[in-house]
């Protein structure tokens, strides 16, 4: 069966790296709402300019701007195989919305992947790859909203028994291992 796998885990938590590493694996669509953001303030769109300031601050973009290009990208074909989403959904209301666009493309299968690292390792991480966002200020920011609005979402899917702990703080390699069993069975 196809598989759709959502990566959460708070920020420098490894999403992005294992969620490109899968999707090579997998033959399957990386998705991730980080990415898609920043390539629209890259080319200065409407999108990205409304974007921009929140992204700045750490704080999420309203879901105004992000559900109509989530349920957009999962309209398309390449999807049907399978896909990874990376940073969505960050709030319990992003997380309704998907199973509801999930009904609406008739997606059954779901596999919730919660990254777990240590706070010192995740400002480590972050403060030396140093992204736009990737100020003490901001993470410290975003490692706030994650605990305030996306953590509830773990709960959320482990209430509906497709959430998958991963211990991030280890090598990578050992990391997408633990992925390979998760997602493989
Ligand atoms: P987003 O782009 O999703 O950023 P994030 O959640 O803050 O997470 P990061 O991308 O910083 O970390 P990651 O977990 O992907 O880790 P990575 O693999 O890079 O979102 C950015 C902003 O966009 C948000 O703040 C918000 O404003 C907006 N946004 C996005 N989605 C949204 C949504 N759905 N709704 C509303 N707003 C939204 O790894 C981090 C570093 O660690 C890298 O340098 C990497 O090389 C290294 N690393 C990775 N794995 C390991 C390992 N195992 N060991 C050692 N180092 C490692
Ligand atoms: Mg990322």
């Amino acid at each position: 069966m196809a598989t759709g796998v959502v990566f959460l885990g708070p920020p420098g938590s490894g999403k992005g790296t294992q969620a490109e590493i899968l999707a090579k694996l997998l033959e399957i669509p990386h998705i991730s709402t980080g990415e898609i953001l920043r390539s629209a303030i890259a080319n200065s769109t409407p999108l990205g300019q409304k974007a921009k300031g929140y992204m700045d601050q750490g704080e999420l973009v309203p879901n105004e701007l992000i559900l109509d290009m989530v349920r957009e990208r999962l309209h398309e074909q390449d999807i049907l195989k399978g896909w990874i989403l990376d940073g969505f959904p960050r709030s319990v209301s992003q997380a309704t919305f998907l199973d509801e666009l999930l009904n609406e493309i008739n997606y059954a299968a779901l596999c919730v992947i919660d990254l777990e690292v240590p706070h010192d390792v995740l400002i480590d991480r972050l403060l030396k790859r140093g992204r736009q966002d990737d100020t003490e200020e901001t993470i410290r920011r975003r490692l706030e909203v994650y605990h305030e609005q996306t953590e509830p979402v773990t709960d959320y899917y482990r209430r509906q028994g497709n959430l998958h702990i991963v211990d991030g703080n280890r090598g990578p390699e050992e990391v997408t291992q633990s992925l390979k069993d998760i997602v493989q069975t």
